[in-house]
């Protein structure tokens, strides 16, 4: 039976989220260690043209026409079958399996998006290039995430380190030498849309308190580059700690995200910050790849429900 298969990263955001909402920096990686992987197998024999969708992260296994149009899966299969003027697909199977937790920072949604995109084109015998299936994944995280910045789908889609503003070019980052980086999961669920509307309600409130915090975090992102851009490991750290204070100073951290943050600092970490949403979801630490098991290891015991030990390669934009 003929069968497509196709994959998408997770992502982790190293510095300037929030800010970013409001037209600053961030900077975006891609995890390769997390994936959402998506089969889609042919039924040519089917009696009807019904799909079966099996996606047991999320414990669905329904057929595609009995999804809401506005459901994720649904819309991202309308959208790309849209963009190839296609008016139907024929009768499958489509099972997604993903290793990336869900409302974690990690991208789970945009991954899920950007490999089914990729699946079904290819299933249709144009595989999408990395533009059109990111904007594919961005009208679905509109759909379910408010009023994304757009970084998620584009750092997933593209699989490179992307130095984002809302609404510019992307530009790609390149690094001297590698960085390693310990994830840590809180175990928190947290919602980013509600997180980035409550903060937005707040800014709108106390402008003089929110706006100069949110401006250095798009300062230090963009000295975070230049770090990068040197290899300076040491003054990154600082950076992505102090990234860490103004994020907790607008109100998107809790305890779990401090106390771990901390424990990674008190074990030999360079710097470190929460990641993303907030409230919740991951934080990370820059590690010297040496001590990156052992803050792992603290990390377990200080309360993180998982963690990730990745290496982000150095590479020169092409
Ligand atoms: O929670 P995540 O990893 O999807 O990241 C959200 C990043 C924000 O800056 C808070 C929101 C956004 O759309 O950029």
């Amino acid at each position: 039976m003929p069968a497509i298969s196709a994959s998408a990263p997770g992502k982790i955001i190293l510095c300037g989220e929030h800010a970013v909402v409001y037209g600053t920096p961030a900077i975006a990686l891609p995890v390769f260690d997390v994936s959402t992987h998506v089969t889609i197998l042919a039924k040519p024999n089917a009696p009807t043209d019904d799909s079966l969708v099996i996606a047991p992260a999320i414990g669905l296994k329904a057929n595609l026409s009995s999804l809401a149009s506005d459901h994720p899966i649904k819309l991202t299969i309308l959208l790309a079958l849209e963009r190839l003027e296609a008016d139907h697909l024929p009768a499958c199977e489509i099972q997604i399996r993903s290793t990336i937790p869900t409302a974690a920072g990690l991208g789970s949604s945009a991954s899920t998006a950007v490999a089914l995109t990729r699946a079904i084109s290819s299933f249709l015998g144009h595989p999408f290039p990395a533009d059109v299936t990111s904007q594919i994944a961005f009208e679905v995280e509109k759909m379910h995430h408010g009023n994304p910045s757009g970084i998620d789908n584009s750092v997933i889609a593209f699989e490179k380190a992307l130095f984002y503003v809302k609404g510019a070019e992307m530009e790609f980052l390149g690094f001297k030498d590698p960085i390693t980086l310990v994830i840590a999961d809180t175990g928190i669920k947290s919602s980013t849309a509600r997180v980035v509307t409550e903060l937005r309600g707040r800014v709108e409130n106390d402008p003089a308190f929110y706006q100069p915090r949110l401006e250095r975090i798009g300062e230090i992102t963009s000295e975070v580059r230049k770090t990068l851009d040197r290899g300076d490991h040491s003054s990154l750290g600082t950076l992505l700690t102090e990234n860490h204070r103004l994020l907790a100073e607008i109100g998107v951290s809790c305890d779990r995200l401090d106390e771990l943050t901390r424990c990674a600092l008190d074990h030999g970490a360079l710097g470190a910050k929460l990641s993303g949403g907030g409230r919740g979801g991951n934080m990370l630490a820059l590690a010297r790849p040496e001590d990156a098991a052992i803050i792992a290891s603290a990390l377990k015991t200080g309360g993180a429900v998982n963690t990730i030990i990745t290496r982000v390669p150095s590479v020169r934009p092409a």
